[in-house]
């Protein structure tokens, strides 16, 4: 039984009404999560730098009942207001983890929460949410019983984040995160995420990131239906190969400090994963024309300023610019004069690598 670990049996205690907060940021994956299968286990390995600025704060407030019943009763308040919308989520997610901390059923809960980013701005809260979320009950877990280690508190809140949301699992500790199985990663599991353990160049521990709102809409396809299409995908098993030795040459690229073929990964990493759903079926294009304008202009910069900024992608139209603090003033002139026409309202949010969440 694998997952017998995260298994709370003492339950005993039982709480008064209290709450914890977690502010936990976002992550940008440089090697891409995009295919996954059983429960929320991934189909490759992936890597991420945790964020600083962009992050979701949660409140969990918790208060004990007398009567169980067998679905847990919460509200979510988002930004000051009850919002039905995010409700099924969060319901699967306390049927997925309630196994795994049964104590959950002994309380309802409201869950106050609200992002630093702004809220139709295209980027998804799903990462920095859930593991807001997991955080947060693993503070509760840690309450019932203060035995547990700062490691176990980690590592289960990253494998409960999970099963709220693929890359939520790598939104629990920073600066740069592993999750799934890899045989150069000793420790690394398709069950939680871990901290690179390797070393890395000084280069990358304050590198930047900024994110160029390209679409303020909501994602047109869901990461779970994309993740779907991998499912008898014609290129499936290539893609997933390409990934473990991504990975693997990824690492060493991080100790050694070399942008020039940190870039080279970056940028096909997120070109592969649009790839994929371009070639999927149904098929789709997640680029705007704008998401492609900036592209060229980033390669001509690049060429033309011999900088080291590059571009990685989610499943959206948005793009993460990511570069060397070193070359942090004239990156931000180029994005003003140059990029910034083509986002949309001009918007543009500027962050960083980060340490990972904060208890508050
Ligand atoms: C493109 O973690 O959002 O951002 O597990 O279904 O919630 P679910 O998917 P999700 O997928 C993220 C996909 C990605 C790549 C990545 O973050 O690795």
């Amino acid at each position: 039984m694998p997952n017998a670990e995260f298994i709370f049996s003492d339950v005993q205690k039982t709480l008064s009404s209290g709450s914890f907060t977690w502010e936990t940021p976002s992550n940008i994956a440089l090697i891409k999560y995009w295919g996954k299968h059983g429960n929320q286990l991934p189909a490759n390995p992936s890597l991420s730098f945790t964020l600083s600025a962009s992050a979701t704060k949660t409140t969990l407030k918790y208060f004990p009942v007398e009567n169980k019943s067998s679905k847990i009763d919460f509200e979510v308040i988002f930004e000051g207001k009850p919002t039905e919308s995010f409700k099924p989520k969060i319901a699967q997610f306390f049927e997925r983890v309630e196994e795994f901390i049964p104590f959950i059923k002994n309380y309802k809960f409201e869950i106050h929460t609200e992002n630093t980013f702004p809220h139709s701005s295209g980027i998804a809260s799903s990462a920095s949410g859930m593991a807001a979320l997991a955080l947060c009950l693993m503070s509760m877990e840690k309450e019932i019983n203060p035995e547990i280690s700062a490691a176990y508190f980690s590592r289960k809140a990253s494998f409960l984040a999970r099963l709220g949301s693929g890359s939520a699992a790598r939104s629990v500790e920073g600066p740069m995160m592993i999750w799934g199985e890899h045989p150069a990663v000793k420790e690394s599991s398709d069950r939680f995420a871990i901290t690179n353990p390797f070393e890395v160049h000084a280069v990358f521990k304050d590198y930047q990131n900024t994110i160029l709102i390209v679409d303020k809409g909501k994602k047109e396809v869901s990461s779970s239906l994309g993740h779907q299409l991998m499912i008898g995908h014609p290129f499936a098993k290539a893609r997933f190969d390409q990934a473990y030795v991504n990975l693997e040459l990824l690492i060493d690229i991080l100790k050694r400090g070399d942008l020039k073929e940190f870039i080279k990964i970056v940028e096909s990493e997120a070109l592969t994963l649009h790839a994929m759903m371009m070639t999927s079926s149904p098929y789709f294009l997640l680029m705007k024309p704008n998401t492609l304008e900036i592209i060229q202009q980033i390669w001509k910069y690049r060429k033309e300023n011999k900088s080291h900024l590059c571009f990685t992608l989610d499943a959206g139209a948005n793009i993460h610019l990511l570069y060397p603090a070193a070359e942090k003033e004239e990156v931000l002139n180029f994005i003003q004069t140059k990029l910034t026409p083509f986002c949309e309202d001009g918007e543009f949010i500027q962050d960083q690598i980060g340490k990972g969440p904060r208890k508050i």
